[in-house]
């Protein structure tokens, strides 16, 4: 027998066949991550609160059965379930959950004057989303030795005032990530992905699109050179969900254009 460590052909469908929901999947990062799984040989279930938007994915992808939409309220338990057990019995197996859905607008009030409902809207959809998702999915994850991905933000770890909801919750997103890696371990990975600034605006539904309009300092101030977009993440995200990361779990991968590495003096 040789011992000779082989050279392996990089797979270019690394989730060929593989059924991967994605929360929040209609538009944005969400969206960018379905596509990533599309062109990575996988099927995909989008949950949305936002009918048009998945519907006009379904149209604009035209790839058959290999997509479906259902709405989904992530901080509401009945339709997590709902969204869960439609999607199983479409494609009879879950190998990968995206949980990414919520507001993704971090700015709101002052602490001494940010009402209880705003920071439940950013808790219940963020961290209490991908609590109830991943509740309800883990035992067909579990079935297929599946992977989670959490989109967590750099804003778990580094703020701009008055973003207390929004950092809670991603920070909250973090440690779930890790404490679930370890009870789920072998069976179940679990990473998160904390991105930076990703320029979202066309990558709306069609109503809302938008060609985005930074200024060349929004780009030059990071130092990838330019700000982020979703086709960065699904990129990611394809690999943690895919056999390539076999190795990993319970991490946070930032992925900000180096951003969270700049030392700023005045
Ligand atoms: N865009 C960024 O710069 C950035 C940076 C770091 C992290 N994130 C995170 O990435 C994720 C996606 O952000 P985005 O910028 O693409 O946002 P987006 O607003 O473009 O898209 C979010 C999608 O989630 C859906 N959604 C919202 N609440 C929901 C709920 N309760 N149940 C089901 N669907 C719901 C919306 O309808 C929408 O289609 C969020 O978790 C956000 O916090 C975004």
């Amino acid at each position: 027998m040789s011992l000779t460590p082989p050279i392996r052909p990089f797979d270019a469908s690394p989730l060929l066949d593989r059924v991967v929901l994605v929360t929040g999947g209609a538009q944005g990062i969400g969206r960018g991550i379905a596509q990533a799984v599309l062109g990575a040989g996988g099927r995909v279930v989008i949950g949305d609160l936002d009918r048009a938007a998945g519907r006009a994915c379904l149209v604009e992808w035209d790839v058959g059965d290999r997509a479906r939409f259902l709405t989904l309220d992530v901080s509401r338990e009945a339709s997590v379930r709902a969204f869960v057990g439609k999607a199983q019995a479409a494609f009879g197996r879950i190998d990968g959950l995206v949980n990414n859905a919520g507001p993704a607008d971090p700015a709101i009030d002052d602490v001494s004057a940010l009402a209880l409902a705003d920071w439940r809207r950013f808790i219940d959809a963020h961290l209490t989303g991908t609590f109830l998702c991943s509740k309800h999915a883990l035992p067909a994850l579990r079935d297929a030795h599946g992977a989670i991905v959490n989109i967590a933000s750099s804003r778990a770890l580094q703020s701009e005032p008055h973003t207390e909801a929004y950092a809670s919750a991603k920070g909250g997103v973090v440690g779930f990530t890790h404490a679930l890696a370890i009870s789920e371990g072998p069976r179940v990975r679990v990473n998160a992905i904390s991105p930076g600034w990703i320029v979202t605006d066309d990558w709306r539904k069609p109503t809302a699109r938008r060609a985005p309009a930074l200024s060349k300092r929004d780009h030059v101030q990071h130092p990838a050179g330019r700000a982020g977009v979703p086709d960065d993440i699904g990129a990611l995200a394809v690999h943690l969900l895919s056999d390539a990361s076999a190795f990993m779990t319970g991490q946070n991968i930032v992925v900000d254009g180096g951003m969270s590495r700049v030392m700023h003096y005045v």
